[in-house]
């Protein structure tokens, strides 16, 4: 057996010898049996978790070995070489296996739900009652589809955009399961849900990556220095991002800081907290030696601690599967079902003042604001490093999009919007609208093709290059195209409210996470294709762009309209159950909402047409200046051409001393 595979089997047991540890230190190894209450045994109790953990397990080996594949190993014009195409390929089989291990948590979640053992379910209508009707059941079943599809996909990836797209793929692939477990019960679900998709998307590429990298580095691969340098810039961010989002998750599920020694859950966090340190420590290491050995040739170092390091996080994994199966603390919460469903209390009646004041951290958009701040802002700053100019105009567009983002998801707005039709169309407006018309004007595409250096090798694939190739793909000139775009735009609109959409996005946090991406990403296409300065594949003319925007108006009228003139409330049942006694009737919050989505379009549409002026008036002038050089170019030296101009010049001097 290869030492890679004996590292990889020497991780799976350390894993579970820690998962059980965590199952007993958390009383959930033997509890007590209460006669006369159903009980599935202790292989649905110990099956249960091994097989979460073996879904963690495959689930963040099949996100590293596309990583390795498609981001972090050198591809060669997009062609993946040896190492990575044989990662591809191993990450079919870690894939069919993640698919194995999720089918067994269904027969075991089964056979918990209803207190009986395995075979007491064998005739399989509870089974597939579960698989298909309680949350926790549909999210495993969706790793199954998704697993098998991944694995059949590998099979024929060759190119590292294939590899890229299944990298993603499997990313999303890793959140139903964690997102049905205590996230969907904690008491501030919207915080918990956010916490635990942010850290599992961020452990997945450090746990992963170093787990394939450790491999690579035992089976003595080639480019072992290249792959783990691009891994360490990507690790020093995803440890951030595990720290702080296993921060906030423990803050969404604990009453008070004293449960993380009171508590068997608070108990388990805090050895995942050590460990959490501990591997901190070890990538400090790496970064200050064997990174550095590695690069002179020596890899003796980095592969013998990148194989402890290994072990220590599997361990970790272990420790977490029993911490997501130990029940948190209670803690007492308003018992209304307006907290039930809104994670926070039904705000007071809504005042301009309260929607200023009673601001409500949503941790997903606060990560999406940093990340796109801070990207651009490292982005200027590069430039100006570089003495390369960058028009302050981009900047501050660029930033009052991210403030706008920020006030419309985290102020007293977000929160009043999940409360009231009218309130939630403004926010709609504000994140389809005008958020995106501040980002697009700021050229983020332009200033990252700018400040990003091409990849040190030929024909290799670095962030800058990955830009260019989505730039240029077929994907890109599609939904780039003007009526694509449009259609996405206008359409989308109906289909949410006309369609039971709308309430089933309001009622899970992830539908309305989904919902808020979607305005703003559909937004952000619309006004790119128009008042985007950034290159594109459809560039229209100015007048084909002024048309674009004056289509959409109609729609965008008729759309109020009918929710004006509608009889019955959308969402009703959301809205019905939050129990608000102040303020106007459903209906008539609707009908304003209708109002305001008339109404709302005329302010974005005269910004758009000031900038489409600007940018048609600059283009025009660059055009002349540059028709002007051309003239002179192709006059200098033709003798009739020069004195005809030294002709103009004196009847000007002539005209100027009279
Ligand atoms: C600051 C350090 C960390 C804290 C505070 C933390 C906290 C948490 C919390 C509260 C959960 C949700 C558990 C539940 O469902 O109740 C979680 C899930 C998880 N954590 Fe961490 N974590 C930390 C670091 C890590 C590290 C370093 C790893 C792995 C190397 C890790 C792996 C996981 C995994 C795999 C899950 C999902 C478990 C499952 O439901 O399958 N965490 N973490």
């Amino acid at each position: 057996m290869s030492r890679a595979a004996r590292l990889m089997l020497a991780g799976v047991a350390v894993a579970v010898v820690a998962l059980a540890i965590g199952m007993i230190a958390g009383g959930r190894a033997f509890p007590r049996i209460i006669p006369g209450l159903p009980d599935s045994g202790a292989v649905v109790r110990w099956g249960l978790p091994l097989s979460k953990l073996l879904m963690d397990v495959f689930g963040v080996l099949t996100v590293g070995l596309l990583l390795m594949a498609a981001m972090l190993l050198p591809s060669d014009k997009g062609v993946l070489g040896r190492s990575a195409l044989h990662y591809v390929k191993a990450a079919s089989w870690t894939a069919l296996s993640w698919a194995g291990a999720a089918f067994l948590a269904i027969v075991f979640g089964a056979a918990e739900s209803v207190g009986r053992t395995v075979p007491q379910i064998a005739d399989g209508a509870i089974l597939s009652s579960y698989a298909t009707q309680t949350t926790q059941g549909v999210a495993l079943t969706l790793v199954v589809l998704f697993g098998v599809a991944i694995a059949l996909f590998s099979r024929g990836a060759i190119t590292a955009g294939a590899a890229a797209g299944l990298l993603a793929f499997a990313m999303v692939t890793l959140l139903p399961a964690p997102l049905t477990g205590h996230t969907s019960s904690s008491p501030n679900h919207d915080l918990a849900t956010s916490a635990v998709s942010l850290h599992l998307l961020a452990l997945a590429l450090w746990v992963g990556g170093l787990l394939v990298l450790a491999a690579h580095a035992l089976r003595r691969q080639p480019q072992l220095e290249v792959a783990a340098a691009r891994f360490s810039t990507m690790a020093v961010w995803c440890y951030a991002g595990v720290g702080l989002s296993g921060l906030f998750s423990l803050v969404a599920r604990l009453g008070a800081v004293s449960d993380l020694w009171t508590s068997e859950y608070g108990m388990l966090a805090v050895a995942k907290i050590v460990a959490f340190v501990l591997l901190g420590y070890v990538g400090y290491w790496h970064r200050q030696r064997t990174l550095v050995q590695l690069g002179a040739g020596r890899p003796r170092a980095f592969t013998r601690l990148a194989g402890g390091e290994t072990l220590l996080m599997l361990a970790t994994v272990g420790l977490a599967v029993a911490l997501s199966r130990t029940p948190p603390p209670e803690f007492t919460v308003p018992a209304d079902r307006a907290f039930e469903l809104l994670g926070f209390p039904l705000p007071e009646e809504i005042t301009l003042g309260n929607v200023f004041s009673l601001w409500w951290f949503d941790l997903f958009f606060a990560v999406v604001a940093a990340v796109l701040a801070g990207l651009y802002g490292a982005g200027v700053l590069r430039l100006r490093r570089r003495g390369d100019a960058w028009f302050w105009g981009r900047t501050a567009s660029w930033f009052i999009g991210v403030a706008l983002l920020v006030f419309a998801t985290q102020s007293g707005l977000a929160r009043y919007a999940q409360v009231m039709f009218d309130v939630h169309m403004i926010e709609h407006m504000t994140l389809s609208m005008v958020v995106p018309i501040f980002l697009v004007l700021g050229g983020p595409v332009t200033l990252a093709l700018r400040a990003l250096k091409p990849a040190a090798r030929r024909g290799d694939r670095g962030p800058r290059e990955w830009i260019t190739t989505i730039l240029h793909s077929r994907f890109t000139k599609v939904v780039t195209h003007p009526a694509v775009a449009t259609s996405i735009f206008i359409g989308s609109t109906y289909a949410l409210y006309f369609t039971p959409l709308f309430e089933s996005a309001m009622q899970e946090h992830l539908g309305h996470i989904w919902m808020t991406l979607h305005f703003l990403i559909s937004g952000s296409l619309f006004f790119w294709v128009i008042i985007g300065v950034d290159p594109g594949p459809n560039r229209l003319p100015y007048f084909g762009r002024l048309l674009m925007l004056f289509v959409t108006m109609p729609f965008h009228a008729f759309f109020g309209i009918a929710l004006m003139m509608m009889g019955t409330v959308i969402a009703s049942g959301w809205y019905e159950q939050l129990g608000r006694t102040w303020g106007d009737t459903l209906l008539q919050t609707q009908r304003d909402g209708g109002a305001i989505a008339w109404g709302f379009g005329e302010i974005p549409t005269l910004i758009v047409l000031l900038a489409i002026a600007v940018q048609w008036y600059q283009d025009d002038d660059r055009q002349a200046r540059r028709a002007d050089r051309r003239a002179d170019r192709a006059g200098a030296g033709d003798p009739e051409l020069d004195s005809y101009n030294a002709y103009l010049a004196r009847l000007n001097r002539a005209d100027k001393s009279e």
